[in-house]
């Protein structure tokens, strides 16, 4: 069974990016960076919406990208083996997991928090929230208000537990299915 973990890190009223295109990387702390890090070693693959990997190319991580362009799941670049197109309108989940089989980190951005969300695949989740504050931006799902996540995963079955990463204030919250 394969295990997932969804993470992101996010603004106090929570954006993940200032607008669509946004490098998280230029306000995310260094300990933030550090336990992304982390959970990317721990996980062998991640999955991703295509704008999110194009502002993040790495040839040498095994990704499955989420994209309507393509009818078929298909190799993103065929000089670069283990990533991969897949659309989850047209696809079948079963080719998904043969793909990945074990941990998978899921790296958003909002339709693919959705999507997990709502097939209730999470298993896991770490929400960084940075001492910050923007008047707009990507929010971290479409259908939640930021300040009603904690009891509505709590409602799923979560328990949430949180931690001071600084002193500046960057709050780390990790939710696990109970
Ligand atoms: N702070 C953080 O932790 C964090 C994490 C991740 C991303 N981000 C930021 O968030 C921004 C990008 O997020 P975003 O929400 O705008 O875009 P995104 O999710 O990265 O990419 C959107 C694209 O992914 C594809 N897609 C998404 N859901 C799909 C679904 N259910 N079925 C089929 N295709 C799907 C579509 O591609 P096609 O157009 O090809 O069909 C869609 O246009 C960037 O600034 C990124 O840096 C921040």
């Amino acid at each position: 069974m394969i295990n997932y973990t969804l993470a992101f890190a996010c603004s106090k009223n929570g954006f993940i990016a200032r607008h669509s295109g946004d490098n998280p990387y230029e306000w995310t702390s260094k300990e933030d960076q550090n336990h992304l890090k982390s959970l990317i070693n721990e996980n062998e693959w991640q999955v991703m919406g295509r704008i999110t990997h194009e502002l993040n190319p790495n040839k040498n991580r095994k990704r499955i990208v989420f994209s309507r362009s393509s009818d078929h799941i298909k190799l993103i670049d065929e000089n670069i083996k283990n990533q991969y197109f897949f659309n989850p309108d047209l696809h079948q989940w079963n080719d998904f997991e043969n793909l990945c089989k074990k941990k998978v980190l899921i790296l958003g951005g909002t339709k693919v928090h959705d999507f997990f969300l709502y097939a209730d695949l999470i298993d896991s989740m770490y929400i960084t929230i940075e001492p910050l504050e923007f008047l707009e931006g990507v929010p971290a799902f479409s259908y939640i208000n930021f300040k009603d996540v904690i009891p509505f995963f709590h409602e799923k079955g979560f328990s949430a537990k949180e931690k001071l990463l600084n002193d500046n204030g960057t709050k780390l919250i990790n939710f696990k299915k109970i």
